[in-house]
């Protein structure tokens, strides 16, 4: 293959970027940056073409100022993976391949990577090994999916036929989820047309956990097609619900039953987490996240849907020119949104590949692991509250029960200590929410973490 004129250029920063990660700087003025990347993005429409070299260093000079480090060890601010290298490879070429992914005779590797992978992932969880996996963007568009299954499926239930009739005149599903539940559940639901009228709000618990008791309360006032969400998880404590007893209630109550599992799903690998991911394959769909613990770079999610008959039905897009040949093997678009996509198969392959099921339990069970210390460290300064049950990989602080004082620990953690967190408001407090899950941070990463925060809580009281 002739040298690409880009190649260079791309392939250096590449690495100096890899290479210089740990001292990237982690603080953001988001108004001052903005002020400088739209300097230097937001130029007059280009009229002429130019050297590829030399906009791939215009781009590179563009956005590094821009960049946010959670490639970083010590990025503890959003719950987010670090892209794997060997998936970064694949993602590569996955590019230079230039692969459809939209039907199996689109792109016959795409298609079956992704057969691969979906099976992988079924066996890795433990789920029904006949459900059928979509390869999605994230866990956004792997909640859509399932619940575009889970709306069809409750209404044929009903002896509505969605696909035939549409949702206006449908009966009234209703669809019971926490009143803390993640926000693009909701987001993913009104785009499937239902809103408020539909959602019945169960009450929290600290952890922002569904309550049991309220939920079978509320499920028993109404008849008709009903789905729960349940939360394997939770964004800010890291908590499950129950999945035992709500799969139960929903099984009474003939209902669909969704396990939003954007990270948490993973544990299930974890014999020591079985108590919090017990009977999670009781439910009808999951969806889970790739670019988050797994490492797999973005964006890469799947949605897992126990009746794949349902699944395809939701999803599924039919034309002449798209039909199958009679020995093609699985067409992608049949489990997604999409028809033109990236082959993301490829980079899910590779790291899971590269990782392995036990790289995926060490990786898991140190994340676990950083986020029990760090409690225990913490736990030892009086200034600090804990706000969570410490059992995946967040820790939620606050300090001196005070929200400006948390504010300022985030601050000097970012300007003096090479950290990267963000406070977040939950349940009416301004918290500091640590998410470890960057595939570089370990032990000693949270050592150093532990030590910064007591050194600069000590400092504020010297003050
Ligand atoms: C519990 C939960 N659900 C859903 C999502 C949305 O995932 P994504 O950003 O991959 O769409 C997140 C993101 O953090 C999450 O934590």
């Amino acid at each position: 293959m002739k040298k690409p004129p880009m190649e260079n250029s791309a392939l250096a920063s590449a690495y100096n970027y890899a290479a210089g990660y740990r001292q990237r700087p982690h603080t953001l003025d988001a108004t001052e940056d903005a002020i400088e990347l739209r300097r230097k993005f937001c130029i007059p429409t280009p009229q002429t073409g130019r050297n590829g070299s030399d906009v791939i260093l215009d781009l590179i000079a563009a956005a590094e100022p821009g960049l946010v480090g959670n490639t970083d060890p010590n990025f503890f601010a959003w719950v987010m993976g670090g892209s794997h290298t060997t998936g970064v490879a694949a993602d590569w070429l996955t590019s230079i391949w230039g692969q459809n992914a939209a039907i199996f005779q689109t792109s016959p590797a795409a298609a079956i990577a992704e057969e691969a992978v979906g099976a992988w992932v079924l066996d890795l969880l433990d789920l029904p090994r006949d459900s059928s996996v979509g390869l999605v963007t994230g866990a956004t568009m792997a909640g859509f999916v399932s619940l575009a299954a889970a709306r069809g499926d409750v209404l044929a239930r009903a002896g509505y036929d969605i696909e035939e009739c549409g949702l206006q005149g449908a009966p009234l599903i209703h669809i019971y989820l926490s009143e803390d539940a993640h926000a693009s559940n909701l987001a993913a639901l009104r785009y499937l047309g239902f809103g408020e009228a539909n959602f019945v709000y169960i009450a929290a618990d600290t952890q922002g956990l569904m309550d049991n008791q309220a939920l079978q309360i509320a499920m028993k006032k109404q008849i008709g097609p009903k789905i729960v969400i349940a939360t394997a998880g939770h964004i800010n404590s890291g908590g499950f619900d129950d999945m035992d007893a709500i799969a139960r209630v929903c099984k009474a109550q003939n209902a669909w039953l969704h396990v939003d599992g954007a990270f948490g799903l993973w544990a299930r690998l974890l014999p020591e987490k079985s108590h919090l991911t017990k009977s999670i394959d009781m439910a009808d769909s999951w969806s889970v996240d790739g670019h988050k613990w797994l490492q797999i770079p973005y964006d890469c999610g799947f949605a897992i849907v126990r009746n794949a008959q349902a699944h395809r039905k939701a999803m599924d897009i039919s034309a002449n020119y798209l039909n199958r040949g009679p020995h093609d093997g699985r067409n992608p678009t049949e489990y997604n949104p999409e028809l033109s996509r990236r082959a993301r198969g490829f980079a899910a392959w590779a790291t899971i590949n590269a990782l392995g099921r036990e790289g995926i339990v060490t990786l898991i069970e140190r994340h676990c692991a950083c986020a029990t210390l760090l409690q225990k460290r913490l736990a030892g300064v009086s200034a600090i509250q804990i706000r969570n049950h410490v059992e995946l990989n967040q820790i939620v602080l606050r300090v001196d029960d005070c929200d400006e004082s948390t504010r300022m620990l985030a601050k000097r953690l970012n300007i003096k200590c090479g950290t990267f967190v963000r406070t977040t408001v939950w349940r009416g407090e301004t918290v500091l929410r640590i998410s470890i899950i960057e595939n570089n941070t370990d032990i000693a990463t949270i050592i150093k973490l532990a030590d910064n925060i007591e050194r600069l809580i000590k400092a504020d009281q010297c003050e």
